[in-house]
């Protein structure tokens, strides 16, 4: 097996374009491993399967192969080969994906569908349980964090970009409840692993955050990321 680092934290944090920044910084594969909870959701709801029913979810799951390719600032999520990027990045099924995410049956499929993708290079993989669950042995485990306010403004900024019809109130509600469901439930909370190395970004920029990883990765020797 390859290097794995580890990326956990709460949502909004910056966790997808800090990890994909290192990926290209290190040539580590990426894996974005709440895309795929996403994604199930999405496919999920397209079938007019009830969210709240694992066993049925979990039943979908297993038909599903997952695979990520970066080209230039965007990562492409492809599920049985079907580009899901672009449906997979709305508020909305940010709130789908917490509640699927929360069947031990479906999480058991994409655990193991993370740990089959990760082992086949040194690999960049990010989530809430990648540290204790999915890679509990990852050469470095990484843990960022932020203030409720400071994620909310960071989605809001995004979903606004993109065009999406949100109000900074409906954003931090929703993170608010995302963070209370990530991490109550009973199986695989989010939560930092014991060993990893916690961050607070709250007044961090992303160059910042990358330099503090890598200087951690390459062996204490790396000055200033750009
Ligand atoms: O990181 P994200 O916003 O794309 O994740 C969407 C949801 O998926 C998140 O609310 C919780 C769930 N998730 C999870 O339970 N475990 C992971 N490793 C990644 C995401």
């Amino acid at each position: 097996m390859g290097k794995i680092i580890a990326i956990d934290g709460p949502s909004g944090v910056g966790k997808s374009t800090i990890s994909k920044l290192l990926s290209k910084e290190l040539g580590y594969m990426y894996i974005d491993t709440g895309a795929m909870y996403r994604t199930v959701a999405l496919l999920a709801i397209e079938v007019g399967l009830d969210l709240t029913d694992g066993i049925k979810v979990a039943e979908l799951c297993r038909s599903l192969s997952f695979s990520f390719h970066i080209e230039g600032d965007t990562v492409h999520v492809l599920c049985n080969e079907r580009d899901v990027t672009e449906e997979i990045r709305t508020h909305e099924m940010g709130m789908h994906a917490s509640i699927v995410s929360k069947h031990p049956s479906v999480r058991e499929v994409l655990v193991s569908l993370q740990r089959g993708l990760g082992k086949q290079h040194d690999a960049i993989l990010e989530g809430r349980d990648i540290g204790t669950v999915v890679f509990p042995h990852a050469t470095f485990k990484f843990y960022l964090d932020a203030s409720v306010d400071e994620r909310a403004r960071r989605r809001y900024r995004e979903l606004i970009q993109k065009g999406e019809k949100v109000s900074f109130q409906e954003v931090r509600e929703t993170m608010k409840l995302r963070d209370l469901n990530d991490s109550t439930r009973a199986i695989a909370p989010l939560r930092p692993a014991k060993d990893a190395i916690l961050i607070d970004t709250t007044r961090m920029d992303i160059p910042a955050v990358i330099s503090e990883i890598l200087w951690h990765v390459k062996g204490k020797k790396t000055k200033k990321w750009k």
